[in-house]
């Protein structure tokens, strides 16, 4: 009720909506009206009430609402049903778990704090309350699963678009899904999917990006190579608005992959790389190789050419750009 409340009141964000459209929507009395509104108070939304116009929001507190993201939200599939939680463990596996039991394509699991989040290659993910967007997103492509990659470098490419719509931040993109400012981290991406050797049932894009964190509350460890959106803009950033526009990137981006293939997602993903034409050192489980990045292929690999002209093939790995030979 509180939710639908809300979105009311959002759809008509700047205006008055009066306390009598409120309750024939809702369906209760005008007192059960003002109970929600006092309600919504609590939890941080200013409301102004003026006699005979009736409520409007005058702020908004930077929580994560699905309710706010919802009546804002343009998309057909991706975030129209979202599962939000104050604490998981992590967003991952409530999102694995939920594919598994048959949710839509598009629902998205959100938490305001992880407290055991997974980063890429089993490290740990910083996720503290308050502060980051923490958030897994369901899709159910019909593509074979050598081809899942192509979805953690389409994500990529709808955050880097969407952290540019919400903030005037430009990124870049370090293969084969950091999210870097000024070379720092700023997202990082999971992708993992569940399926059979021919047929994937679902690919789950987890999506880490740090919004209102201030330097001094990243762990030590953490404070040189990593920074967030509210840093780099000199202001507090609506998580809710960040997470808007990248769903609504994100869909964007995937329809043309579903209708065109991949190639025109490449393209985008290319404009946004950092590595392409560098020397680099990948770091993978079998070694360290060094090499230009010359490009990605359609499956996602990124190809390394060593100084004696031959070329490598990534499949997995750390990559250390701007390198000096060694
Ligand atoms: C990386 O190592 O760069 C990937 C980090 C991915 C973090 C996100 S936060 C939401 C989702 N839930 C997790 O536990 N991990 C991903």
């Amino acid at each position: 009720m509180r939710g639908k409340l809300l979105q009311m009141l959002l759809e008509h964000e700047g205006q008055y909506v009066s306390g009598e459209k409120i309750s024939q929507h809702l369906g209760c009395s005008r007192t059960a009206v003002w109970k929600h509104i006092e309600e919504l108070r609590k939890s941080g939304y200013e409301l102004e009430a003026a006699p005979r116009r009736g409520y409007r929001i005058v702020y908004k507190p930077n929580t994560i609402s699905e309710h706010e993201i919802k009546a804002e939200l343009k998309t057909k599939a991706l975030g129209q049903e979202i599962v939000y939680k104050d604490s998981l463990v992590t967003t991952q596996e409530v999102a694995h778990r939920l594919a598994g039991e048959g949710a839509i394509e598009g629902t998205v699991v959100v938490a305001d704090e992880q407290t055991g989040g997974k980063g890429r290659l089993g490290r740990e993910w910083y996720s503290p309350k308050g502060s980051g967007l923490w958030m897994s997103i369901i899709l159910k492509p019909e593509i074979p699963p050598q081809q899942a990659p192509q979805l953690t470098l389409l994500a990529a490419a709808g955050v880097v678009r969407g952290i540019q719509k919400a903030t005037g931040l430009d990124c870049e993109i370090k293969w084969p899904n950091d999210i870097l400012f000024n070379g720092k981290k700023i997202v990082g991406i999971l992708t993992e999917m569940q399926s059979e050797p021919d047929r994937i049932h679902s690919v789950i894009v987890g999506i880490g990006i740090n919004v209102n964190q201030r330097i001094e509350h990243f762990p030590e460890e953490l404070q040189q190579i990593a920074t967030s959106l509210a840093i780099e803009t000199g202001q507090e950033v609506s998580r809710t608005n960040v997470m808007k526009q990248i769903l609504e990137e994100i869909e964007g981006l995937y329809y043309t992959y579903l209708k065109k293939g991949f190639t025109p997602i490449k393209e985008i993903w290319e404009s946004f790389a950092v590595s392409l034409g560098k020397l680099v050192r990948a770091r993978t489980i079998q070694g360290v190789i060094e090499g230009v990045a010359k490009g990605i292929t359609d499956d996602g690999v990124l190809l390394l050419e060593d100084e004696k002209g031959e070329v490598h093939k990534i499949y997995s790995a750390d990559i250390e750009i701007n390198i000096t030979k060694s």
